[in-house]
């Protein structure tokens, strides 16, 4: 695990010279804002080949997204990052399920915050939200193109606070400024996030299962009822944690335990607008 130094500069902007000398990315490109990093991501993707890792990263989005249909608000002081992958095959990245992926990336996440962050309850909600305190952190949208490279782009609000959110979001999400009341270095933390990265989609290739089983002791919703829905019909059930496949476990009402792949929850806290 790479472990994020206690800040010592207040707010100081992203250094990509240092991000590209420091982690593995092979290309980085930096905005202080732009629409949606993911975005970003998919033009270069339709430009044709070149070096992968590619990082593109900001400190603001305006048009920012979240899964399914729904927006991601990146108020300025935020990480939003996103990483073109190779095609699993050619990288480190899970040879079964995009969500292992994603999940990999909640846990790089949870291993870069939980030192910041000792007396707070920090956890994974599934698919891969990242809440602290009860309120989401971070969260996580992974695009798979058709030639199979990903795009794997992370939200965190750092250096953002609610008070600057829109008003239906303060009491859903928090920012690690708001949790701690102080700045953090943003070059620092995307460091330290890269290099957990670089390790769990390592792990989500190589031992599949041992990140599944540590997803699971962080889940934060083991034991509450839970509304799926999927295709186009709602699924109730007792969550019973994480299968070591990374699927959400549900006790159905007959008693029997399934494994879910996909779906949205329903009664989520909410972050995105
Ligand atoms: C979610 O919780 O619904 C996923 C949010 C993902 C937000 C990140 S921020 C970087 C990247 N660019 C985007 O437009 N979205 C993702």
């Amino acid at each position: 695990m790479v472990l994020f130094a206690p800040p010592t500069m207040p707010n100081t902007p992203l250094d990509p010279n240092r991000i590209l000398a420091e982690t593995f990315v092979a290309r980085v490109e930096h905005y202080a804002s732009i629409d949606s990093t993911n975005d970003r991501a998919k033009q270069l993707a339709q430009q044709g080949a070149g070096p992968l890792p590619l990082l593109i990263v900001a400190e603001e989005q305006t048009a920012g997204r979240g899964r399914g249909a729904s927006r991601w608000w990146t108020g300025r002081g935020s990480l939003a990052m996103s990483l073109m992958l190779p095609p699993p095959t050619d990288n480190a990245v899970e040879q079964g399920r995009p969500s292992m992926a994603a999940l990999a990336a909640a846990m790089a996440v949870v291993d870069t915050v939980a030192p910041l962050l000792p007396e707070v309850v920090l956890g994974i909600q599934w698919p891969n939200d990242v809440m602290a305190a009860d309120r989401k952190l971070a969260g996580i949208l992974v695009e798979v193109l058709s030639d199979r490279r990903s795009i794997l782009g992370i939200g965190v609000n750092t250096n953002n606070t609610m008070a600057d959110a829109p008003a239906e979001l303060r009491g859903v999400a928090t920012t690690l400024r708001d949790l701690t009341g102080r700045p953090y270095d943003a070059t620092e933390l995307l460091i330290a996030l890269l290099g957990n990265l670089q390790t769990r989609l390592r792990q989500a290739a190589d031992a599949p299962e041992t990140l599944g089983r540590q997803v699971d002791c962080v889940c934060l919703q083991r034991g509450q009822t839970l509304a799926l829905e999927l295709g186009g019909r709602e699924i109730t059930g007792v969550c019973r944690g994480i299968a070591p496949d990374g699927g959400l476990i549900l006790e159905l009402p007959d008693g029997c335990q399934q494994r879910f792949y996909s779906g949205t929850l329903r009664h989520r806290p909410r972050l995105r607008s």
